[in-house]
């Protein structure tokens, strides 16, 4: 069977598709015969060798993808052969706070991830996947959703009639927007497109505000809000964005730190929190128990995610180059079989 494989530190000239032995199930182990997959930025990172961690290398790529159960070991009682599972993110965090995860256990970085025809997982790693959703959907899920929706619910505690603001148009950020306009929330969009801001409000938003001709977006914010600010900040953007994400929250809301598309140095005055009595908080994606969550919520409001462009999974590097441009909107997706 062939599996992309990252076998040294030199970045993308490194990722090669190999051929690896067939995997067979451990006692607690399922094999997946994985049917799609999806990429996040993560991936690009670990891949180009950028990534703030270094991992044991070889390593196979990828935290997000979804398979049909071909084979299981001799205790596995979650799931079975022919059900269609999605990989948890984190191998092994069940449920309860970020505390209850394993360090050392996110997939596609430092275990082996989803770029492969067949992978052999822990069955405590094992979602199973939405009926309403095809395979390239079920496939964007395991991080960017989960993430998206850890924020909102479990942290966040959304309410109907709260408000929230996306930044960006990207995998977390419109997977925020579905989820918050699902739960009956107001919520803010902020691109660099027009384009791009047409089809957030096609989704829902309430209000879109481009960051390029609006730098000072925390201005109509908090117009918006009767200037009280939002509840709940999904934050993307780490040093470039960070100033404006205190001006739009609300005091004693949430500011979701996810990301930092715009470097990873910057500068932060404690004083500016303080004055918002803001509530910041670093993301680590979510548990399966918030995965399930999540996907029950998606299967009542028969939510779909926003699938921008379909590569073969062959053409990981093309489907990589398609995200660092920026263009696209929502998730890339990979299709591995049928
Ligand atoms: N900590 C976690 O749990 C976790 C989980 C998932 C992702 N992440 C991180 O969160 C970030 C977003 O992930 P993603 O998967 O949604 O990425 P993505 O799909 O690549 O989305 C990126 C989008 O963000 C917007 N953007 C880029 N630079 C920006 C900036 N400087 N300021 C504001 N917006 C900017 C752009 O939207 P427009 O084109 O509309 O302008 C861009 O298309 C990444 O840094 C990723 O590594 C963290």
């Amino acid at each position: 069977m062939k599996a992309f494989l990252i076998s040294g530190p030199g970045g993308l000239s490194d990722l090669q598709i190999v051929e690896r032995p067939m995997p067979t199930p451990r006692r607690h182990e399922v094999v997946l015969r994985m049917l799609a997959a999806s990429i996040n930025y993560r991936d690009l990172e670990i891949c180009s060798g950028t990534f703030h961690t270094k991992f044991p290398l070889p390593l196979i790529p990828l935290s997000d993808g979804v398979g049909e159960v071909v084979a299981v070991g001799e205790d596995v009682r979650r799931v079975k052969v022919g059900d269609r599972v999605c990989t948890a993110y984190w191998a092994r965090w069940v449920g309860g706070g970020i505390h209850m995860s394993e360090v050392g256990t996110q997939r596609g970085g430092p275990i082996d991830g989803s770029a492969a025809e067949f992978i052999s997982i822990d069955e405590q790693a094992c979602v199973h996947a939405p009926k309403h959703l095809t395979n390239l959907e079920a496939a964007t899920l395991p991080c960017a959703a989960v993430t998206a929706y850890q924020a909102l619910v479990p942290e966040g505690n959304l309410h109907a009639g709260d408000t929230v603001l996306v930044q960006g148009t990207g995998g977390v950020s419109i997977f925020a927007l579905q989820f918050a306009v699902a739960a009956g929330a107001k919520v803010f969009v902020t691109s660099s497109s027009d384009e791009k801001l047409a089809k957030a409000k096609a989704l829902g938003a309430a209000a879109c505000i481009n960051y390029r001709t609006t730098p000072d977006w925390s201005a109509p914010v908090l117009d918006l809000t009767d200037g009280k600010g939002v509840d709940q900040v999904i934050e993307v953007g780490g040093p470039t964005t960070f100033a404006q994400s205190l001006k739009a929250v609300r005091r004693g809301g949430w500011i979701h730190v996810v990301g930092y598309l715009g470097g990873n140095d910057g500068l932060i005055n404690p004083l500016d929190i303080f004055r918002r009595q803001a509530k910041v908080r670093g993301s680590a994606v979510g548990s399966r128990e918030t995965f399930e969550a999540m996907n029950r919520a998606m299967e009542v409001n028969l939510i779909h995610p926003a699938v921008d462009k379909v590569f073969p999974w062959t053409d990981l590097k093309a489907a990589f180059a398609h995200l660092q441009s920026g263009a696209h909107f929502g998730k890339i997706a990979l299709h591995i079989a049928d």
